[in-house]
């Protein structure tokens, strides 16, 4: 006899109903790949993506939500960077405080003014999170690119987890889990001010999500634990305590990248983290990144 459904777990299945999530599910699998080595795309000539260059990252994003590229060096790597980005979609770019006219920021241990006491833009590790968590819910990034100039002497790994796997193993082990970090007001970023002005709005959402347009499980997260507030339940912290120890776990879905100079990649905003590093006088880790409202299109 069927399970009577709890009524939070049949309003989670009301979003993405079984049958539906279980067809979606299959595919999934039946596609991902679990050799990210097999995600890497050799471009030719950065300003012109032939369109085997460009199907094959739209297919690993597809199927995995990231694609690695190579790029040949070149005297313009910005220039390279924001045309490849464009060619796939990504020109909506999020207009946060440090972003340049292109859309790109360069990341590195800096003190310049502007970006001093951010951890992106020092040699600190970064916990687990999905980019742009703190915007709004009608403004978040569907994806980002990073393109590495130099790599770190030492450290600078970037982790990584298709969010689309990780609402998978959920669901099928614990749909408990989903439904409490599912909750529409589960993660609330407080607004942020300066001198007394509000200069971005609190952002308020869940932690997972089906995609009004594409229709697929996407992630709102931060491993965070300052100027950051979890609504008060039992499940929610029960859901958390499990995302955690799970995230801190090594599996076969977890998966670790250290890019070097001329690798970069795309990705529709997967939940991912990033080692401390140490520069050194000859090798300053440099990377550029995009940040964009949309996904990378896959049609
Ligand atoms: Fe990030």
């Amino acid at each position: 006899m069927e399970r009577r459904k709890k009524p939070k777990e049949q309003s989670m299945l009301e979003t993405f109903q079984q049958q539906q999530y279980e067809t979606w599910r299959d595919e999934k699998l039946a596609n991902y790949r679990s050799k990210p080595e097999s995600l890497f795309i050799e471009i030719n000539n950065p300003l012109q993506l032939s369109s085997a260059e460009k199907k094959a990252i739209a297919d690993n994003c597809r199927s995995n939500n990231l694609s690695f590229i190579k790029v040949k060096p070149n005297d313009d790597t910005r220039g390279s960077i924001h045309s490849i980005n464009a060619q796939l979609g990504l020109v909506d770019f999020d207009q946060h405080l440090c972003v340049e006219d292109d859309g790109l920021v360069v990341i590195e241990d800096t003190n310049t003014p502007k970006k001093v006491g951010y951890v992106p833009y020092s040699n600190k590790a970064l916990n687990w999170h999905t980019d742009g968590y703190y915007n709004p819910m009608n403004a978040l990034v569907g994806a980002f690119s990073l393109y590495c100039i130099e790599s770190a002497s030492k450290g600078g790994n970037n982790h990584w987890i298709d969010p689309e796997m990780l609402y998978i193993h959920f669901r099928e082990r614990n749909p408990d889990i989903i439904c409490a970090l599912s909750q529409p007001a589960a993660l609330t970023i407080p607004e942020r001010r300066e001198d007394d002005k509000i200069v971005r709005e609190a952002s308020i959402g869940p932690v997972f999500f089906i995609d009004k347009a594409s229709q697929k499980p996407k992630m709102r997260f931060t491993q965070r634990k300052r100027n950051i507030h979890w609504l008060d339940s039992g499940e929610i912290s029960d859901a958390l305590c499990a995302l955690n120890d799970f995230l801190d776990s090594d599996t076969e879905i977890h998966h670790m990248y250290k890019l070097a100079a001329g690798e970069g990649l795309v990705c529709n905003n997967v939940l991912h983290n990033r080692s401390a590093f140490i520069d050194s006088n000859q090798q300053k880790r440099k990377l550029l990144r995009g940040r964009y409202k949309n996904s990378v299109s896959c049609n």
